[in-house]
């Protein structure tokens, strides 16, 4: 459908996917797909619960500032409007299962990400499109599954920290992949000076290791990106040593290997289903509510003005 999205997946590139960050050059952003009018009626049209609205601080680290937004009856064009001249951060997740031009977009991209990469096997994919602010920014976090950003449209810059302490605790990943915390983790300024900076704009494409914690700054432009999401054999068994060891921590005990191979790793392979079959998971996870309306963010900003 888009002919070769990816267009420099070379030797120097495979050797490093999986293990360091990758920056590619795609072709998505020849299709009016991201254009105003398709955006406004892709949020016009889905069912308002699956397109999560939210705002945040403009600047400085205050993971408190991030709260989700009701549309307030707005229509897609006049969300669109508020997102050119706000502080909002669109995050429509699994759009694959909304609108089959995004799951034949996924298909596409793993066909052809599975066809170069010979080790590269996935399963439960997603994609997601994000949609934000000229100035929006997304907070120190770490996320569960193998992910990439894709730049369509605006300047985003993403600083890439290392999955290992001080910048990412056991503790806090155990939470996180438990659901029991919203991506949440410790972050002090100075990690900054161990980041990587990736400036991404339209027809770049970033991935980037598994659970490496990052964070977002929108540079220029209203920006339209896509996040496609995956899963390995070896992502799964990180899940579930985690997963393990994140329960032994709520028992009591300190875990002390990280391993996902061996006796130990299996044991906790057996303690996570037998938790998540029991029905313990849904009850200890975080749920999301809704704090603000795009009215009320409205009369907030004409307030301060
Ligand atoms: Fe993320």
């Amino acid at each position: 459908m888009y002919g070769k999205i990816i267009s420099n997946l070379d030797e120097k590139q495979k050797l490093l996917w999986g293990n360091q960050p990758v920056s590619l050059q795609h072709n998505l952003i020849g299709t009016d797909l991201f254009s105003d009018k398709n955006i406004a009626q892709l949020i016009e049209n889905l069912p308002r619960e699956r397109v999560a609205i939210n705002t945040m601080a403009p600047s400085g680290h205050k993971a408190d500032s991030w709260s989700y937004v009701d549309r307030a009856g707005k229509s897609g064009q006049e969300i669109i409007d508020d997102v050119k001249s706000g502080q909002l951060w669109i995050n429509i997740t699994q759009i694959e299962t909304l609108d089959p031009r995004f799951s034949d977009l996924l298909e596409q991209i793993y066909l052809e990400l599975e066809e170069d990469l010979p080790d590269f096997k996935t399963f439960k994919r997603s994609i997601g499109l994000l949609v934000s602010s000229p100035k929006a920014q997304v907070f120190y976090h770490a996320d569960v599954p193998g992910q990439s950003l894709w730049q369509i449209r605006g300047k985003k810059r993403i600083l890439i920290y290392p999955n290992s302490k001080p910048f990412l605790l056991p503790n806090e990943i155990e939470n996180v992949v438990r659901a029991v915390t919203e991506e949440e983790i410790t972050y002090e300024d100075w990690f900054d000076e161990y980041a990587e900076v990736h400036d991404l704009e339209g027809g770049m494409m970033l991935h980037w290791q598994l659970n490496r914690p990052h964070r977002v700054m929108n540079l220029e432009g209203m920006n339209v990106s896509l996040t496609t999401e995956h899963w390995t054999p070896e992502i799964r068994r990180n899940y579930a040593m985690n997963y393990g060891n994140g329960l032994l921590r709520n028992f009591g005990f300190k875990p002390r290997s990280r391993a996902i191979e061996g006796p130990a790793f299996w044991a906790k392979v057996g303690l996570t289903a037998a938790w998540r079959t029991s029905g313990m998971h849904k009850r200890k996870a975080f749920k999301r509510s809704v704090n603000l309306s795009l009215k009320e963010l409205n009369d907030r900003n004409f307030a301060a003005e």
